[in-house]
């Protein structure tokens, strides 16, 4: 499939864990496309995870930053910049976790501990990558800056927890900067609101199988893969997208857009009437 898209552009990846993450899929679909990219993950993420058979298998190297570090993510602008050569194109942010999903508390019982913690990895550390790029000018113009979203944005999903609201700041944050970086370099950002997808992250929430067998019966498309997220954001990285910023894409196979399938609807049906 691949048509050397992003032939000669260079990007960095956030979120690579392993073989299931929609960032793994992300980055080996941009260097089968012709991009140069750099790896980063959370320190603990570097010891834990796979992201140096990754970084192998794109020929890349790997910069441990900490999405919740100013610190750390300024380094690996910089570094980046060292590494490229100069400036570069794309950043994929890609990156969730929630200590209230994680340990099964209530919504309505939270921990605001646990809550700001949620906010700052999952929807600040976006603002936060967005700032030092723009403030250490790193990106081109005409560059795009991605995030991955999820409907329990707008919607509420039980068991998705305090990551819906943080979801919807994340969206938010991408219209709100996607506004002054584009003015001011003509960067685009944007969100791309994904299926439920078979991942460490997507699996944490409680009743997850039950989503995706929801989701894919009401999808006219069926649920959309990791691989077909990659996909998607590719386009976003090419200049095919060029003028698209500020937006919060579903990559979802219809389900947004369904009220109910007839294949739930006869399911729904059939037990009421057992
Ligand atoms: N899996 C799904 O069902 C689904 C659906 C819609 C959106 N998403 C979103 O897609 C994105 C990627 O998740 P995934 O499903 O590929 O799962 P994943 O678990 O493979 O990826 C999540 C990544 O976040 C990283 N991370 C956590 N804390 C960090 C920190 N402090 N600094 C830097 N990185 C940190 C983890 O190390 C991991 O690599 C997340 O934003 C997630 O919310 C997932």
């Amino acid at each position: 499939m691949a048509n050397q898209l992003l032939k000669g552009k260079k990007g960095i990846i956030f979120g690579a864990l392993d073989e299931r993450s929609i960032a793994w899929k992300t980055a080996l679909a941009a260097v089968a496309e012709g991009a140069e990219i750099v790896l980063t993950n959370a320190p603990i993420a570097l010891r834990m995870g796979k992201i140096n058979e990754l970084a192998k298998l794109c020929n890349c190297q790997v910069i441990p930053a900490d999405a919740t570090s100013m610190a750390d993510v300024d380094a690996l602008m910089q570094k980046s910049m060292e590494i490229f050569g100069g400036k570069f194109d794309f950043i994929l942010h890609s990156i969730g976790m929630s200590p209230n999903v994680r340990k099964a508390i209530p919504y309505t019982d939270t921990s605001y501990e646990n809550f700001l913690k949620t906010v700052d990895i999952s929807a600040l550390s976006f603002h936060r990558v967005l700032q030092s790029a723009m403030k250490n000018d790193v990106l081109n113009e005409w560059g795009s800056v991605l995030a991955l979203s999820y409907i329990a944005a707008q919607r509420t999903f039980p068991g998705y927890n305090d990551m819906a609201d943080t979801k919807a700041l994340l969206e938010s944050i991408a219209r709100s900067f996607g506004y002054y970086y584009g003015f001011a370099k003509k960067v685009r950002v944007n969100t791309i609101s994904q299926s439920p997808t078979v991942t460490t992250a997507g699996s944490g929430v409680s009743g997850f199988d039950v989503f995706l067998d929801y989701a894919e019966k009401m999808s006219p498309l069926g649920n959309a893969s990791a691989e077909d997220c990659a996909n998607y954001c590719i386009m976003f990285f090419s200049d095919y997208t060029r003028m698209v910023t500020m937006q919060n894409l579903f990559h979802d196979g219809g389900f947004s857009n369904t009220g109910v399938s007839s294949l739930l609807f006869e399911e729904l049906y059939k037990n009421v009437n057992e």
